[in-house]
């Protein structure tokens, strides 16, 4: 990430739920550029010496401010935390310039399906703003674990009216990907933001009855964490193991679910897995890290770096 940093101000923090909050910032020298809907940008909080990539969900053509909502996290150490506790209005953050890993399709003819999975609603505030402006035919699914704590219900309502369809798991209310994906019109574009697991589940019923081309999730590229094993030695925590050939460290550190790791996009974008190397060299997979920062071989992203030999010891 080499691109100039922006200076900007935090102009208005907003508690939306118990684990949500809104963060609008206004530049401090140059204006704020538009940018596309599904865009991110990464915040840098220098004093902690953190970065994390957030979906814009402001106007994109309307860049007098950017606003961005973070989920608070209880497992983290980092980002979200830092955002929830120590950001304040009036503070000065730098910010990436905006990218886009998730655009909406610029097809008129037919409809947008947007699924959404708790913070996954991000993106589709943006793209309400681009749908709207070119009258296009959409519906919203959004879904969330608890209404507590389920931002923008209200507004989305107010804003899109029918076009909101709301599950609320705590009300036993669930989505049937299957039942929503068969009753569309084949050229129907599909779009998920989520959990993991709701993203395979959209990917899968809309590859089935839609085709691959219908279905649009955040793609990061789609690095592939796979090559030879190696063994990971976790320092604070006291125990190692074993990354197979086909599993990315991420994956094997929730599949054996002693220890939580943050992440966001799973693709060495964001940043939010970033972790110091004790020991060892990583085969850095990112595309977050700068060239310098890959020579100093200081710190690596889980979700698809791996070791470039036998062993690496990670400051965890
Ligand atoms: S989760 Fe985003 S870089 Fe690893």
């Amino acid at each position: 990430m080499n691109q100039q940093k922006i200076s900007v101000k935090v102009s208005r923090v907003q508690q939306l739920s118990p684990t949500i909050k809104m963060f609008e910032f206004i530049a401090q020298d140059a204006q704020l550029s538009t940018f596309s809907a599904g865009s991110h940008v990464t915040v840098h909080m220098d004093e902690a010496g953190i970065r994390r990539a957030y979906s814009l969900i402001s106007d994109p053509k309307r860049p007098q401010h950017y606003r961005i909502s973070v989920l608070r996290d209880e497992q983290s150490k980092g980002g979200s935390a830092y955002m929830h506790d120590s950001v304040v209005e009036g503070d000065e953050l730098h910010l990436s310039p905006a990218e886009n890993f998730f655009p909406l399709v610029q097809d008129v003819t037919c409809k947008h399906i947007l699924v959404a999975g708790g913070i996954g609603i991000t993106p589709f505030m943006s793209y309400l703003y681009e749908l709207e402006a070119a009258g296009m035919d959409f519906e919203l699914h959004y879904c969330f674990r608890d209404g507590a704590n389920a931002a923008y219900v209200n507004e989305l309502r107010e804003r899109v009216g029918q076009r909101l369809h709301v599950y609320d798991n705590a009300l036993d209310q669930h989505l049937s990907i299957e039942q929503l994906v068969k009753g569309q019109d084949k050229n129907s574009h599909l779009y998920v933001c989520g959990p993991q697991p709701l993203i395979n589940a959209v990917i899968e019923q809309g590859n089935a009855h839609l085709g691959e081309k219908q279905v649009h999730f955040e793609n990061f590229g789609a690095v592939a964490s796979t090559g030879s094993s190696f063994e990971v030695h976790f320092q604070r925590s006291g125990f190692s193991l074993e990354i197979g050939e086909g599993t990315s460290i991420l994956q094997a550190i929730e599949d054996d679910k002693r220890i939580a790791i943050e992440c966001l996009c799973r693709n060495g974008v964001c940043g939010t897995c970033e972790t110091s190397i004790l020991e060892g060299e990583a085969d850095h997979r990112d595309h977050y890290l700068d060239d310098d920062e890959r020579a100093a071989q200081k710190t690596m992203m889980l979700c698809v770096s791996r070791a470039k030999g036998q062993r690496l010891v990670l400051d965890i």
